[in-house]
């Protein structure tokens, strides 16, 4: 019997230990990530991982932060959603900084932080962090987010959300939100100029502070007399349970969504995201406002479910087939006047509303190269 046991012992010793593949919290000088390795600096709860992340079979890399333990592994943050590196490129902590460099050892990004840092580490938050000597930070992916928000991430006014572009390479899109003047706003950016259009949505607070994604779940414009602005509506679930992340989405809405952590609870929700709307609630009529339009010139928008779907009218076709936000063109000649007006054809459409119906007005300093003189979006009510 004592034999038998002391034979058990044995051979419990003899197991290897257990694998760690995660790398350990504190990321030391002198680490680097390559895209070859498929390596990732991983959180010590293993939630969120900072690396090299593939973009869909292209030999293109994004350097960003995702969730780890979901098999989608949503990005949360990226350092270069503008442009992608190739395979064979690396991110290296060293000389105090950390820096991205592409497969022909170009300085493609680097952490833009003031001090000198001795490690960096990635948070069980989603935060990243570089440590300055005492261990303050001197610089956070929390305080330069792209189109994501994380439970513990406040939105302050100096920061800026933009959602992806429509083809979610992670290029940015049109759509901006941010805190201005006490007011957290959504608004769009006419492209490639970057000049800000006005806000299609606005909190109307005047005296928002910050805009804070609690433990629980709830986020809200903190204003400066104490009170709540909520964006969150009705109950939330708890951070503990669900994955949670606010996005401001490809389709110009800021919407919060929730994944429930232990799938064998799933029943509900099921394994992907579950969207609950923030703002603005019909962004098809939010639209007449925000001249630009979140469908693009010459088409108009009508909401399915949540979403807009954006149409084309009759004898227009979508002038990017893969991209209907981009808007529409004519599928016929340009008539001109002079004719007897027998080619001109006039057609109603039903529940349809033509705000402000006029055309935009280009100025020269508004340098819209690209959207040229074109019908407003309409909305369909
Ligand atoms: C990288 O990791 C992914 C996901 O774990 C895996 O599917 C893929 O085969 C890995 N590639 C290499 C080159 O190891
Ligand atoms: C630079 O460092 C100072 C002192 O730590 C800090 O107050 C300031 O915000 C930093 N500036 C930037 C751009 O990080
Ligand atoms: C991202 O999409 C835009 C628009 O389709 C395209 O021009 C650009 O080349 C794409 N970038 C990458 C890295 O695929
Ligand atoms: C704070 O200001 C908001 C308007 O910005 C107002 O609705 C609210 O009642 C104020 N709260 C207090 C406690 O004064
Ligand atoms: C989060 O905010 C909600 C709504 O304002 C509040 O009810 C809740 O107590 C807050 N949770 C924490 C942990 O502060
Ligand atoms: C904001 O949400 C909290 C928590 O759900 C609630 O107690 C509070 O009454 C809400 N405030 C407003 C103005 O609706
Ligand atoms: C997940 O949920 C199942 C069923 O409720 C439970 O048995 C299991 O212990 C849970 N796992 C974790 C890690 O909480």
């Amino acid at each position: 019997m004592a034999a038998a046991l002391s034979h058990l012992l044995w051979v419990l010793l003899m197991l290897p230990p257990p694998a760690f593949t995660q790398t350990p919290s504190t990321i030391k000088m002198g680490s680097t990530l390559s895209t070859n390795q498929n390596s990732s600096w991983v959180s010590p709860s293993g939630e969120f991982a900072f690396g090299f992340h593939p973009l869909g079979g292209r030999n293109l890399f994004l350097l960003a932060i995702w969730f780890d333990k979901i098999p989608e592994k949503t990005i949360v943050w990226s350092a270069n959603g503008d442009g992608p590196v190739q395979e064979g490129s690396k991110v290296e902590l060293s000389n105090g900084q950390l820096v991205l460099n592409d497969h022909q050892g170009r300085d493609v990004w680097r952490a833009a932080s003031n001090g000198t840092a001795t490690s960096a580490a990635m948070l069980d938050t989603g935060n990243f962090v570089l440590l300055g000597s005492g261990s303050v930070y001197i610089w956070e992916s929390f305080a330069h987010p792209t189109d994501t928000i994380l439970p513990n991430q406040p939105l302050r006014p100096s920061m800026t959300l933009s959602s992806c572009a429509p083809e979610t390479n992670y290029s940015s899109g049109r759509f901006r939100l941010r805190l201005q003047e006490g007011n957290l706003e959504l608004y769009t950016v006419a492209l490639p100029s970057k000049n800000p259009y006005e806000a299609y949505w606005s909190s109307n607070t005047a005296d928002g502070a910050q805009v804070v994604f609690n433990q629980t779940g709830y986020i809200y414009l903190a204003l400066k007399n104490g009170s709540r602005f909520n964006l969150t509506k009705g109950n939330m679930v708890s951070t503990r349970e669900f994955y949670q992340r606010a996005t401001l989405d490809y389709d110009g809405v800021f919407r919060q969504y929730i994944y429930q952590k232990n799938q064998s609870n799933s029943g509900l929700w099921g394994e992907s995201w579950s969207p609950m709307l923030l703002e603005p609630p019909d962004i098809c009529l939010t639209d007449p406002v925000n001249l630009g339009g979140v469908c693009g010139f010459n088409s108009y928008c009508k909401l399915d479910g949540d979403k807009p779907r954006c149409l084309c009218p009759t004898r227009y076709i979508h002038l990017d087939m893969n991209n209907a936000f981009k808007g529409c063109k004519p599928d016929f000649i340009p008539e001109s006047c002079g004719t007897d007006g027998s080619e001109f054809v006039m057609e109603e459409m039903i529940n349809t509303d033509w705000p402000l119906s006029d055309f935009e007005t280009i100025h020269p300093w508004m340098k819209t190269s690209v959207e040229k003189l074109a019908w407003e979006t309409v909305s369909v009510q």
